[in-house]
């Protein structure tokens, strides 16, 4: 497909369009809500939280359109299994891959860790959340069914608003905040369990992007370019 014209310039290779809207803005929505959360976790409990429910927002909308989604959002058009992720990645290594459009079978396998990954993460937040505040869309569900009793009396309607302001505060400013004291054990399992999954997020993005720039550099490609556009090279 030899993109030239009898005037002068090449003409750039025809490109087609891969990724939709909802793929690229729900990607986008991702990055800058976990790092956002990642960074407020500590101090900014208003950002963090909203932060967070954008990010399980765009999981959610991303794992519907999955099913129902345009061609390449599809998961039944890209994922294939782990013997063909690991043949990509042979690949990779032997500079043999094959190039896709859509996703290639090795990114498929990551993208469904880091959507497992993040619904982990968004879920123990919103549990954690629901079991040291008595607030959040689980509240109610969880806060209300505590192992040892000391949270059962926390209704969702009367936050703690003793332990923490909702914006922008440090947590510790209205008081002691112990280590672990907010809900019980279960809230200390909690926030150890919310870690593990914030660190293995971070841990698939970080093996994510190593991904995306080894088979922009193998395809001779910007699949970050793409990712904004949601344009390709056609072949
Ligand atoms: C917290 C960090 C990140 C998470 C959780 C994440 C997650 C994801 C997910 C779920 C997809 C699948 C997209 C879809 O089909 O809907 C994806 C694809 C992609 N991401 Fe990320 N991402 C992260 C960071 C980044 C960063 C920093 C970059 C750029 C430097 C990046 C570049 C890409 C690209 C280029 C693709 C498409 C790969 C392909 O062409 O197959 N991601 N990412
Ligand atoms: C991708 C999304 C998220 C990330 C990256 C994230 C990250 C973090 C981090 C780094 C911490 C601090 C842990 C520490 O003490 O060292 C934290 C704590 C916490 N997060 Fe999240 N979080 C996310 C989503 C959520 C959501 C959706 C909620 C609730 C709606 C939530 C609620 C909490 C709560 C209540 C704490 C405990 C703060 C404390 O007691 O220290 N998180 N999170």
């Amino acid at each position: 497909m030899n993109a030239s014209n009898d005037n002068q310039e090449p003409v750039a290779p025809r490109e087609i369009k891969v990724w939709d809207p909802v793929v690229r803005i729900g990607h986008w929505v991702i990055v800058i809500g976990v790092f956002t959360a990642y960074f407020s976790g500590d101090d900014w409990q208003g950002i963090h939280v909203w932060a967070g429910y954008a990010v399980a927002a765009a999981v959610l909308i991303r794992i519907a359109w999955g099913l129902v989604g345009t061609r390449h959002a599809r998961f039944a058009s890209f994922v294939r299994g782990p013997g063909a992720a690991a043949g990509y990645v042979r690949g990779l290594v032997s500079g043999k891959a094959e190039r896709h459009v859509g996703h290639n079978p090795a990114g498929a396998v990551m993208i469904l860790l880091l959507l497992a990954s993040l619904a982990g993460t968004t879920g123990t937040g919103m549990a954690l959340y629901a079991v040291e505040e008595g607030r959040g869309p689980l509240a109610g569900i969880i806060a209300m069914a505590p192992e040892d009793g000391t949270q059962a009396s926390v209704p969702s309607e009367t936050p703690r608003a003793a332990y923490r302001d909702d914006d922008d505060e440090e947590y510790g400013e209205h008081g002691e905040r112990g280590e672990h004291e907010e809900g019980g054990e279960g809230g200390e399992w909690l926030e150890g369990l919310h870690k593990f999954f914030v660190y293995l997020t971070l841990t698939l993005a970080g093996l994510h992007v190593i991904g995306v720039i080894a088979s922009s550099l193998a395809h001779g490609e910007n699949l970050v370019r793409s990712m904004v556009t949601g344009r390709k090279r056609a072949e």
